[in-house]
Order: C-alpha cells, then structure tokens, then sequence
C-alpha cells in the first residue's frame, strides 16, 4: 500500500479492530458514571428520550462524517482539517475544527482522569471488602470522605493519567487493541449480571418507570442542551476523537454498518447502567438528582449485598477503570499524533500532552474540596417565602456574577423569614464539563457535519463512504446537510440565550 493509503500512524488489523476501538472510546464513564446522574439531575424519561433523539439524528451522521474526514486524510485531525479544508476551498475557520478539538480533548481529558481515579480507588476499596451490607448512609459517607481529600484524588489521577500514557506511548494499535477485544465482552456481561440483581430489587419498576416513562414537565431549556452535549460526549465527537481513529480505518471498509454497531453498543450500555442503578436509588430511598456521586453511591450497595459481591465488585469497578482508560486514550490521540506529525518522537508527545492534562486536572481534584465555593457564573435568585398572611413581599432583585465566593455570598444574603436566597453557580469542574460538552463539542460538531455535508462534492463523498446500500447513503447526506446542523444549532442557540 501506498503511503498514503496508510498514513504515518499505521492501520487497524480489520474493520472489526476499528469497531472495538471506537466502541472503547465510546462506551466509558459518560455511560456509566455520567449517563445516570445527568439523566437523575434532569428528571429522567423525557432527557431520555431527547438524549435518543440527538444520536440519531446528530450523533449517528456526524460520527460518519467524522470516520470519513480521518480516513480522507489519514492525518490527525489538525492537518486533516488544515489539508480538507486547502482542497475543498471551503472558508479558512473549517480548519479551526482540528484546533478547537484539541482544546476540548485538553480540558476533557483533565477532569476525566480525576474521575476515573475515583474508579481505581473503589475498585482497591471494594477488594477490601469495606463495602460488605453497607446502605445508603455509609455509602454516602465513604464518597463523601474520598471528595475531602485532595492528596488521594491527587493520587488517583496521577495512577490513572500514568496509564493512559504507558499505552498511547506504544502506539494505539499494540497497546489498545487486546485490552478492547477482552474487555468489552467482559464488560458487557458485568453488566448484564448487575441487571439481573437489579431487576431482583423492590424499586425496579419505579427506577423503570423513571427512565421510560415521559414527562416534558420536567424537561427545561437547559436539560435538552444537556441532552444534546451528552450525546456528543459519549459518542466521542465534536473534538476529532473518532476523525483520529478513522484515519487509521481500512480504505475498502464500510462506514454505515460499522457507525451503526458503535453507536448501539454505547447506547445499550449508557440503558443498562442505568437499568441498573435507579432501582438501587429507589430501593434504598437515594435521591435520583444526587449528581456527580450517583453512580459511586448505588453500586457499592448492590455489590454489598450480592453474594461473592466483593468479587464481583472489583471486578466491576476494574473494568470501569478499563473502559474510562481506552476513552481516554482517544481523546489524548488527536494531539498526541499532531506532535508526532511536527517530528516529535511519540514518547516525548504523550508526555507533554499527558502532562499538560495532568495539570490542568488539579483544578478539578479542589473543585470537590478546598475550592467547591470559589464558584464561576453565580446567580442569587430571591424568592418568597409562603406566608400566613398574604401580603405581597417585596422581592429584591436577582444578581449575577461571573465569579464568587459561595460561602461570603451565603453570609451577604441570609435567608429570612419572607424571602430565601437560592445561590446557585458552577465550580471549576462544572466550568470545564458545561464549556466541552454543551458548547465546544456541539459546534465542533456542526461545523464538521456543514464541511462534510456542503463542501465535498456527492461523488468524492460517495467514494470514500463505501456504503454499499444506495438508500443508506441517500439518508446520511440528507441528515448531515440539513438535519444534524439545523438540529444541533437549534438547540444550541436556545440553550445559549
Ligand atoms: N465517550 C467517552 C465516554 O462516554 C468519553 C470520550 C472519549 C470523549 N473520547 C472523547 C468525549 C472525545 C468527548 C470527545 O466516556
């Protein structure tokens, strides 16, 4: 094969080998840690159902158009977007895609790294058999001291964020392809094994019935946002993740089927656990909006009272740890293999990219501590309080500010005995999740779906898609033209203002 039929990064073994990388990439802790808390925090069935609809009709297209500008270019996605975009002629901010991406990749994979940290303490905690007939008090009070303390979420990240690196140092294929081809079989079956148990539970049909049962009351403004911004995330688009793992797909191999198979493992799995962890909520009286902590307040519960559940424990959080590790490989890639392309040698890349996340993480290690009041977009919102007797309160009016110390402003507006202060507003790690997921992705998103759906001509795209079923590929370019932007966009401009 040419050279540039195989890029300088090499090319997976098979077809198969790109479905399980991108599925590793796909299937991580925003299907079992963040899926079920977002989905808790916005009321459940209604977010579902929006959350479904943004992958078909955004998701799906978008991550083929994605595969699609990878193995045009067979670069990263920088100078793929950097050379598409010279050979189309389209406007010069198409180009900006790849560069967009890698500051989202910077600030995803630092906060992600904190989190699977989280993953690798309890997978060590459950082996200790401290989780054994725990209820929901005691599971909240061992998340809660784990929060406190900066040095071990220091320690947690830094394990994690040296495993990332020791395999993207490898190179993709060697180190990722047999972690994959294991352990997402085995993660699957973890899986199916935990809704067993829950289906065993008294909450099953309430914890059902949250995530099935449709209520658009419930459904604000910023929730469809939400929705949209998840359905990136755990797709892995919007940042050139899946663009980078195209590049290195077979030529001959076609994208619909294969996008098709990613795009329902991750589904399935972001269902599953969530099958899995609301009838524990409501089984033990949890509270479904408990945010960032769900996933780590339930699941120890379940494994508490399951027999052999300190086997099966570890072995869960294991591969938690597992699926968080080949997510965050992909999304380290993009900017690794930017270096490696300007001549720097792999190792030395991983390095820097690595370490410049690694630091960038510490801001969300004392976003759970020292620094959970140092909060940015603060807003004070008045509001009155029932009284006996009805006469009108005068309110005072709500204030903003772009950044705050909670606890002062706690202190400056006292509740009283007609009007009570809610004081609501982003910590660091809020900033980072809120500005990648719900903005940069989504924008990276429409630009890429508006350059591969209006800047390539039908035939080029046609030739390069390999999709064999003529009506499949008449759909995709619709969608990519005119429904994924106009979607996203929509939702997007709302969400905004
Ligand atoms: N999709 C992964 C998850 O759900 C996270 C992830 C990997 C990601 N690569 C990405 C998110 C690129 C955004 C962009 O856990």
């Amino acid at each position: 094969m040419t050279a540039d039929k195989r890029g300088m990064h090499g090319i997976w073994s098979s077809r198969w080998t790109f479905i399980l990388a991108a599925t590793g990439s796909a299937v991580g802790l925003g299907n079992i840690w963040k899926f079920p808390y977002i989905a808790g925090e916005n009321g459940g069935g209604a977010f579902v159902l929006v959350y479904l609809l943004c992958i078909l009709t955004a998701g799906l297209p978008i991550m083929m158009a994605e595969v699609l500008l990878g193995r045009k270019a067979r670069m990263s996605p920088i100078h793929t977007m950097e050379r598409l975009t010279a050979t189309a002629k389209a406007p010069r901010f198409f180009a900006g895609i790849g560069w967009m991406g890698a500051v989202a990749g910077f600030c995803i994979l630092s906060f992600y790294s904190v989190i699977a940290g989280w993953t690798v303490y309890y997978a060590g905690k459950m082996a200790t058999g401290a989780f054994s007939d725990i209820g929901g008090e005691q599971a909240g009070a061992i998340f809660g001291d784990l929060l406190a303390d900066p040095q071990s979420l220091m320690l947690y990240h830094t394990i994690f964020m040296l495993l990332v690196g020791v395999v993207i140092a490898r190179g993709v294929h060697r180190g990722l392809e047999n972690a994959v081809r294991i352990m997402m079989p085995l993660l699957f079956i973890m899986l199916i094994l935990l809704l067993g148990y829950s289906l065993t539970t008294p909450g099953f049909s309430q914890g059902f019935n949250f995530l099935f049962s449709f209520d658009f009351s419930k459904l604000s403004q910023e929730s469809v946002v939400v929705a949209l911004g998840h359905a990136f995330f755990t797709l892995s688009l919007g940042m050139g993740a899946i663009m980078a793992y195209g590049a290195y797909m077979p030529a001959d191999a076609s994208l619909g089927k294969t996008v098709l198979a990613v795009g329902i493992l991750d589904t399935l799995v972001a269902l599953a656990a969530g099958l899995v962890i609301f009838p524990i909520v409501f089984t033990n009286g949890l509270e479904p909006g408990a945010g960032p902590g769900l996933m780590f307040q339930t699941l120890p519960i379940a494994f508490g009272g399951l027999p052999g559940g300190v086997l099966i424990g570890t072995t869960f959080f294991v591969l938690v740890v597992i699926a968080a590790w080949s997510s965050a490989i992909s999304i380290a890639e993009p900017a690794v293999a930017w270096c490696v392309e300007k001549g720097i040698g792999r190792g030395r890349s991983t390095f820097v990219v690595c370490a410049l996340a690694w630091f960038l993480g510490i801001g969300t290690v004392f976003s759970f501590n020292d620094w959970s009041n140092n909060q940015f977009f603060v807003h004070v919102t008045p509001t009155a309080v029932e009284q006996a007797d009805t006469r009108s309160v005068q309110l005072p009016s709500a204030e903003w500010f772009v950044y705050a110390d909670v606890a002062e402003l706690k202190l400056q507006y006292p509740s009283t005995e007609s009007v009570s202060f809610q004081i609501t507003g982003k910590t660091f790690f809020d900033v980072l999740d809120f500005l990648t997921a719900n903005i940069l992705l989504p924008l990276g998103g429409v630009l890429i779906s508006l350059f591969a759906g209006w800047f390539l001509s039908r035939r080029s795209v046609a030739d390069d898609a390999r999709v064999n079923n003529a009506a499949i590929f008449e759909i995709w370019r619709f969608m990519i033209r005119f429904v994924s932007p106009v979607a996203v966009l929509f939702v997007f401009i709302h969400g905004i203002l």
